[in-house]
């Protein structure tokens, strides 16, 4: 007979300290010894390039991502700006964006001065939808903003196609997906330009810091003229190396002591991801193997279906269970189970606002005229936009994706950890005919 439900009085599966496995990010002796090194040497200044933390966690990042140029920045949405500008966003163009996204995703298309124009989101894997792109293509569209997901690209052989054929320049944002690859090509490095982060919960952690890459070196010597006012002098084209002495924009250079912890955390950062990637793909695949459970139907081009940190679930073969209740009874088990539909949660520190970008009052205005404020700050150039218009049946969707729940992902070995997993889902599926009932009465 299958074990007591918690949810009904038993004991919990999973007993073991979260804590432990889920401990990110993963600092020691050796950061400690990069940064006091550096101060002990008054070896703080970052400007300039040459020998030093920097200039190591450039190339390390062109050498992990295959990449030509790298740039440290100030932050992954500094990187981000500095894309748009050198694949020569201005202002009054439009960017093409999701909207169920960190609004860092967003303000550096607000902060060239460009309208954010935001597109559809593909139901199964919650990026950009190819299709919904084009519709939104106007003639002033200039470029796509397309974000990863951890282990989840967007589809990017559809979407570069889209831009080819409409002459629109691609910036990937990998502030959150560093590791995630495209049918064996790393994403980040296969648009026009992309930005990585190392702000201090990202699995290239920091505290903070980003960088920016491109193949491009047209685009990587106009970005340089953005944020980085010393290292123009080293640009191979005599038309920006001239800019040397001015630049275009804002201070946007990495701090050596972030630069010095980005080049410890590199040097572990493949064998910790691959920790990570073996514990999300056996999870994944042994909960996948219990009845009412399966991965998610990805396109070919991911590597793995559970590196989403996704598990589908079927009602019908678990007695008609809502998501709702699925979770409850997970979590009733010790099991740190969410709801995967990403506009559903709220935006980082605005109280009560959901987690999509065309609903904030900035886009929708308010009694307070706040509508108004994006056009103030835009200026005249930008066609205005009426975003009340703006309908997105898939990001509006509290249910998408239908059928899934989120498990989740650890950074340290945890065999014993997803066993005790294992046993809750396989509890939970044993007794799912009784759950509606067990959870009537719990309520
Ligand atoms: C999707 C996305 N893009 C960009 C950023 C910006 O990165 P940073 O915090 O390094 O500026 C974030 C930050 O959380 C993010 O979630």
């Amino acid at each position: 007979m299958a074990a007591q439900l918690a949810l009904l009085g038993g004991e919990p599966a999973v007993t073991l300290d979260h804590e432990y496995y889920s401990q990110w990010p993963i600092y020691g002796e050796e950061e400690v010894q990069a940064v006091t090194g550096l101060i002990r040497d008054h070896a703080l200044a970052s400007q300039f390039g040459g020998p030093g933390p920097i200039t190591d966690l450039e190339r390390m990042v062109a050498k992990t991502w295959g990449v030509k140029h790298a740039l440290a920045h100030s932050s992954g949405t500094a990187s981000l700006r500095s894309a748009l500008f050198g694949v020569g966003v201005l202002p009054g163009d439009e960017v093409i964006c999701q909207s169920a996204i960190h609004p860092f995703n967003c303000l550096p298309i607000v902060g060239s001065g460009a309208a954010p124009i935001f597109a559809d989101i593909d139901p199964v894997t919650l990026t950009l939808d190819p299709v919904d792109i084009e519709r939104k293509i106007t003639p002033r569209t200039k470029a796509i903003m397309v974000v990863h997901w951890p282990g989840c690209p967007a589809d990017m052989d559809a979407i570069m196609d889209v831009a080819a054929r409409h002459g629109l320049r691609v910036v990937e944002d990998n502030c959150v997906s560093q590791g995630t690859t495209h049918g064996g090509r790393m994403a980040g490095s296969i648009g026009d330009a992309a930005a990585v982060s190392f702000q201090h919960g990202k699995s290239t952690s920091a505290g903070e810091g980003g960088v920016f890459m491109t193949n491009d070196t047209e685009v990587y010597q106009r970005a340089a003229c953005l944020g980085h006012y010393e290292r123009l002098r080293e640009l191979p084209n005599p038309k920006w190396r001239a800019v040397s002495g001015f630049s275009f924009g804002e201070k946007y250079r990495m701090a050596t002591l972030s630069a010095a912890i980005g080049v410890v955390q590199m040097r572990h950062w493949k064998e910790r991801l691959d920790v990570r990637h073996a514990n999300t793909d056996k999870l994944g695949a042994a909960i996948a193997s219990i009845k009412g459970f399966s991965a998610p139907d990805f396109p070919d081009y991911f590597p793995s279906p559970y590196r989403s940190g996704r598990i589908v679930f079927d009602p019908s073969a678990l007695g008609g269970i809502s998501r709702e209740r699925l979770l409850h009874a997970l979590q009733a088990e010790g099991a740190q189970v969410s709801s995967p539909a990403q506009k559903n949660t709220l935006t980082p520190h605005a109280n009560g606002l959901t987690h999509m970008l065309h609903k904030h009052p900035v886009f929708q205005g308010n009694e307070h005229g706040t509508g108004d404020v994006l056009w103030e700050v835009l200026g005249p150039h930008v066609t205005r936009i009426d975003y009340r218009n703006v309908v997105l049946p898939v990001t509006e969707d509290p249910e998408i994706p239908y059928y899934s729940i989120r498990v989740p992902s650890f950074t340290r070995p945890a065999d014993e950890l997803i066993e005790q997993y294992i046993t809750a889902f396989a509890k939970v599926a044993a007794n799912a005919e009784k759950l509606s009932g067990a959870l009537a009465e719990a309520r």
